[in-house]
């Protein structure tokens, strides 16, 4: 990435952030920053360019709402002696989703690979999908089934995603792909049998707009039997 890629980012990016995509490039891992594809709550999310390739740079902005992300870590055992700074704490929750990107592709959870991660800086694969909230599934039942096989993919690995709904599921031809595990966690976190039914819940309500007749807590059940 040349310095002139930059200036279009000059107001975009605070100086640390420019630092870190500066030093990621450097790195090979992109050329350059193609355009924006959402603006979040905490993060900026972009596609970038790779050879041929695209890829996503997912950056949390250096404003996020840390403290949130500070109580929500700190029962993560993989988190817990997370403290400090604004910055650490917000850098921290970037490798967070970093590492909750690599458990679950190891598990084989459709999900997107994982390149690198640097400060508040996530480099990930690009799916060429829509969300699902966009695109409704051609067999909501078909559908259904599959995501409930990568829920579970993800359970066995010891992760739940605690953000699951149609807005954090691609439809990628009829395929459901995961993305957003910046909240997924450890599954021996306290709270996470609530978490998990909450997203049960969530895709319980959205399936049954379709017509399907999910029951909820039977839907919670055919993944919690696989606890450990
Ligand atoms: N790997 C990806 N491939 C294709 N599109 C993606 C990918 N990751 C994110 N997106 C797009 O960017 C949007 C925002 O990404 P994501 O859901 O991870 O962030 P967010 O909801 O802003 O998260 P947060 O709540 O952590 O700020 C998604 O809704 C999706 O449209
Ligand atoms: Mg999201």
């Amino acid at each position: 990435m040349s310095k002139n890629k930059f200036i279009a980012y000059e107001n975009v990016f605070d100086e640390a952030t420019l630092r870190g995509l500066f030093k990621l490039s450097g790195q090979g891992y992109f050329e350059e920053i193609e355009g924006p594809i959402s603006t979040g709550k905490e993060s900026n999310v972009f596609t970038v360019k790779y050879k041929d390739e695209k890829r996503v740079a997912k950056i949390y902005r250096t404003s996020a709402n840390f403290k949130k992300m500070y109580d929500y870590m700190k029962s993560d055992p993989r988190f817990a002696g997370v403290k400090g700074t604004k910055l650490t704490i917000i850098y921290a929750w970037a490798k967070k989703e970093f590492r909750n990107l690599l458990k679950a592709r190891e598990g084989g959870v459709l999900a997107p690979t994982p390149l690198a991660v640097h400060q508040n800086i996530l480099i990930m694969e690009y799916f060429d999908a829509p969300l699902l909230q966009n695109l409704s599934p051609k067999k909501p039942k078909e559908f259904y089934e599959r995501l409930i096989k990568e829920v579970i993919k993800l359970f066995k690995v010891g992760l739940v995603h605690a953000d699951l709904s149609e807005f954090n599921i691609l439809n990628l031809k009829e395929k459901p792909v995961l993305i957003d595990f910046s909240h997924a966690l450890d599954a021996r976190y306290p709270n996470v049998q609530r978490l998990l039914k909450r997203d049960m819940e969530n895709l319980v309500r959205y399936f049954n707009k379709f017509g399907l007749k999910l029951d909820e807590e039977t839907e919670f059940e055919r993944v919690w039997t696989h606890r450990k």
